[in-house]
């Protein structure tokens, strides 16, 4: 948790709900309000879940669940119910709640563990065995990359075995992403090739999409080509097409900057978003000049 005054705390959470700001600059306040994680912050980033973009409110929810405070139960739950927030972003008010860990939601979740989007539905089961896997014994599902994950490691260390777990389809997707968060902890060349192959798994949109988030994590020039191939198909669900701008952003070689400037006319809006705050993301990579994960600055 970072200390910032609650006047400067007030001013993000102002320029967060400000619609008149670009995309860009409301997400560096998000940014910015996540690394404080106390109640305030919480409040003014709950606030904003009505917005219009699907890709913001994404990823308030995704935040609020990283930040791990309890106070965001109530407006991750409302969102979650909510059937006229898009997919994704009911998909990221349940892993927030699986994040959050707090056991009072498991009804909740095992209901939505049912609902008729796939994404939605894989979501909440998922965050229902975390929530009996961190209420069992102690929390393994902080990742090397200031994440908290949906599940645990792979005990497995072998690239091959792990190969065979995540693109094997009556594996559950439990076990599907303990070898994907492996893959990507190894982080060799290899591993992430591995990793890669997920992206063409197509028995689920939940699953691609994940594969895309943690390839951006670890920002591997070697998961290019892949990551491409997914943004390119405009058959491809949203959710997935968005995190392969943003990991591509993430790589932010020259190659990448150019996708993302001819991608950031795409006929989706949220492919258009993402690659918009993808090269201010690229910008960042390329500059130092703002620390998006790290120390807000102001
Ligand atoms: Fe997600
Ligand atoms: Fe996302």
């Amino acid at each position: 948790m970072h200390e910032l005054t609650r006047e400067q705390v007030d001013n993000f959470g102002k320029d967060l709900n400000d619609t008149s700001l670009p995309l860009k600059a409301r997400f560096r306040a998000l940014f910015a309000l996540r690394n404080v994680a106390d109640d305030r912050s919480v409040a003014w980033i709950g606030k904003c879940l009505g917005d219009e973009s699907a890709l913001l409110k994404h990823e308030l929810a995704y935040c609020l669940g990283q930040m791990q405070n309890k106070s965001a139960i109530p407006i991750l739950v409302q969102t979650l119910e909510d059937v006229k927030q898009e997919p994704m972003v009911r998909h990221e008010a349940g892993e927030a709640l699986g994040a959050i860990g707090d056991i009072s939601v498991l009804d909740l979740l095992k209901k939505y563990s049912s609902d008729p989007l796939p994404e939605v539905a894989e979501t909440c089961i998922l965050a229902v065995a975390r929530l009996e896997y961190v209420n069992g014994c102690d929390d393994g599902t902080k990742s090397p990359y200031d994440s908290v994950d949906p599940t645990p490691s792979h005990e497995s260390k072998n690239v091959d075995e792990l190969r065979t777990v995540l693109v094997d389809d009556k594996q559950t997707l439990w076990d599907r992403y303990r070898a994907m968060f492996t893959l990507r902890n190894m982080n060799t060349d290899e591993s992430i090739a591995a990793l890669a192959s997920g992206l063409f798994c197509e028995d689920s949109a939940l699953f691609r999409h994940e594969i895309a988030y943690v390839l951006g994590q670890v920002q591997s020039p070697v998961a290019t080509e892949q990551l491409k191939a997914r943004l390119f198909l405009q058959s491809e669900n949203c959710m997935v097409r968005h995190e392969c701008a943003e990991a591509l952003g993430a790589i932010a070689s020259d190659e990448c900057v150019k996708i993302l400037e001819q991608y950031a006319k795409d006929e989706e809006r949220v492919v258009r978003e993402s690659c918009e705050v993808a090269l201010d993301m690229a910008d960042y990579e390329n500059s130092g000049a703002f620390q998006y994960a790290g120390v807000a600055q102001q």
